[in-house]
């Protein structure tokens, strides 16, 4: 028997969309036992790709077309070729615009991918790859469109009908049906489609945005469980307006929407303006719902709004780059969690979590870089080394940039690529060119798998006064490679005398101390720090805040991290020592 060899897809082998969707027109006709989806997409060469026509592969799965046009002319069988998973046509002009209509049953989709049933309502998930079980479309990141989306349903059954951007129509159609038009003028690729019907009810409130305009916010919900919503719309204004004062974003659209849903397959989908969760991470009421039910809501309410700039306004260019989206958002969430609650608690939960899970995978067959070099299945991608160590590598980048240099790289990466679908290396460019650094060596954190190893040292000299710190780094053999080369680990730490205080620190070389914590770059196999006027030998704190995903070694003794849980200045090494 023959089997079949699942496609392995490189990274290297990446290439330019041919052809290019400008403007997605999309008409639902929603039914009980059906949908039919007429799109219109406005489409032209990519010119990035030259000259010539080359034919048009559009990506289909389980759609039965039922008709198609190439610029009003209606095409028959023999004029385009269908496949599984594939729509072929032959372009005969530059620009041009193709009309399809297919049929599709979100009625028996359970495998919660495109347009499915949850219950009485319609609703969507079209991460990574699920448009292309919607309609006939480019359904890659890289091609980014404006959509217009036009729902019609039975009237009694589906009173709400949404999808993303603005509303900008609606009303009665026959046979008890109605219907509703959005339109998002931001251009977006498929993977951010959402579309919702049900009889759903909302909760309402409104934001005003640093520069004065009102945004409408929305949670929509099943009746029973209006009463579930306002911690998820507290959390809401309050990550608004984080944004704003940490980053400088601001929201775009009129409204932003966000439903819970019972059957969903992640925590929640940051499809743009019309967020969509798993009703776990919206629903929480004081008297039911533990703290920690609360903060997971208010992280994961955060974490899709933040999206809307890390991951819709500035995108992914391939599924490779999944980190750039998600590692920067979880950064960004963990941030915000800190500034709501308590910074130390929450890093001590992340790390304790990314030792437990992350370290795991990291050290295991599935082991993989944070941008990795290959996928045969990209939702088997959705890994903690994407997300959870991928926002370790963000959070270097701060540490390494300090607070203020950080800002300007983000400044920069947003304005540089706002509407543009990009890569690790271009977020990492706009980190350099804002505060005139060289990260090459930094980028191995994207391109080598497993957990760097860092083994300490220490040395005292009491004639000359100086306290010295050796550090070796390696890195265990993981599939993608069996060598590694040093990695730039950033060590924040702090010397402690007798009483427990931070001694000033100061390197050999250096005419004045630069702080009593600071943070050193480790960045060969094996490097050595001295500092100078150490008067007696102090006890290191090493590692503060957890500045980097290593394990780390020193040959402390129980009398010594006793000391340390009881004076380090820095709340995580104290947690740390114990
Ligand atoms: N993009 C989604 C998220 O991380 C998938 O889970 O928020
Ligand atoms: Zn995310």
């Amino acid at each position: 028997m023959r089997t079949e060899q699942p496609r392995v897809i490189y990274l290297k082998d990446y290439q330019a969309p041919e052809y290019l969707i400008d403007e997605t027109h999309l008409t639902f006709e929603l039914f009980e036992d059906h949908t039919l989806v007429h799109a219109q997409l406005v489409m032209r060469r990519n010119p990035a790709r030259g000259a010539g026509l080359p034919p048009l592969v559009l990506d289909g799965q389980a759609l039965e077309l039922l008709r198609a046009s190439l610029d009003d002319a209606e095409l028959q069988a023999s004029d385009y070729q269908l496949e599984a998973d594939s729509l072929t046509v032959q372009p005969k002009a530059e620009r041009f615009t193709l009309d399809t209509s297919v049929k599709i049953h979100p009625e028996s989709n359970t495998a919660l991918e495109g347009l499915y049933k949850s219950g009485k309502m319609f609703c969507t998930q079209c991460e990574a790859e699920g448009f292309r079980k919607i309609t006939y479309y480019l359904d890659r990141p890289d091609v980014m469109s404006t959509f217009t989306t036009t729902v019609i349903a039975e009237q009694h059954r589906y009173p709400v009908l949404l999808s993303n951007g603005n509303p900008i129509g609606s009303g009665p159609a026959e046979d008890g049906r109605h219907w509703a038009t959005w339109e998002d003028p931001f251009m977006k690729p498929a993977y951010l489609f959402a579309l919702v019907a049900g009889d759903l009810w909302c909760v309402e409130d409104k934001f005003v945005r640093q520069s004065g305009r009102d945004v409408t916010l929305r949670i929509y919900v099943e009746p029973e469980n209006i009463d579930k919503c306002d911690h998820a719309m507290v959390s809401l204004k309050k990550s608004m307006r984080w944004d704003e004062e940490v980053y400088g974003r601001e929201y775009d659209l009129d409204i932003f929407m966000i439903v819970a849903v019972n059957d969903f397959n992640m925590g929640a989908m940051e499809n743009k303006g019309l967020n969509i969760f798993n009703s776990s991470c919206v629903l929480a009421r004081a008297e039911t719902a533990t703290d920690a039910a609360h903060q997971r809501v208010e992280g994961v309410v955060a974490h899709e709004y933040f999206h809307n700039w890390s991951g819709n306004r500035v995108t992914c260019r391939d599924w490779f780059q999944l980190s750039l989206k998600e590692g920067f958002t979880v950064f960004r969430d963990a941030e915000f969690s800190a500034d709501m609650n308590s910074r130390t608690v929450k890093r001590i939960e992340d790390v304790a979590y990314l030792r437990t899970h992350q370290f795991a995978e990291d050290a295991g067959p599935m082991a993989h870089p944070v941008r990795p070099d290959s996928f045969i299945e990209i939702s088997n991608f959705y890994t903690l080394t994407v997300y959870e160590k991928g926002a370790e590598v963000v959070r270097m980048v701060r540490t390494l940039l300090g607070a203020e240099g950080f800002r300007k790289g983000s400044d920069l990466y947003f304005e540089r690529h706002d509407g543009q679908a990009v890569t690790t290396d271009d977020f990492i460019k706009a980190m350099e060119d804002a505060n005139g650094v060289d990260l090459a060596q930094f980028k191995r954190w994207y391109s080598q798998a497993g957990t760097p190893r860092l083994k300490v040292s220490e040395a005292y000299d009491s004639a000359a006064q100086t306290y010295s710190l050796t550090f070796r780094q390696s890195c265990p053999p993981t599939p993608d490679k069996a060598e590694k080369l040093p990695f730039v680990i950033p060590v924040e730490l702090g010397l402690l005398d007798a009483q427990g205080n931070d001694l000033p620190l100061r390197l050999v070389g250096e005419s004045a101390a630069a702080g009593s914590s600071r943070v050193l770059s480790v960045t060969e196999a094996e490097q050595t720090f001295t500092f100078e006027g150490i008067g007696a030998k102090p006890l290191p704190s090493l590692l503060r805040g957890f500045s980097a995903p290593v394990k780390l070694s020193f040959p402390y003794d129980r009398d010594q991290l006793m000391f340390l849980m009881q004076h380090d200045s820095d709340g995580f090494n104290r947690w740390e020592a114990g």
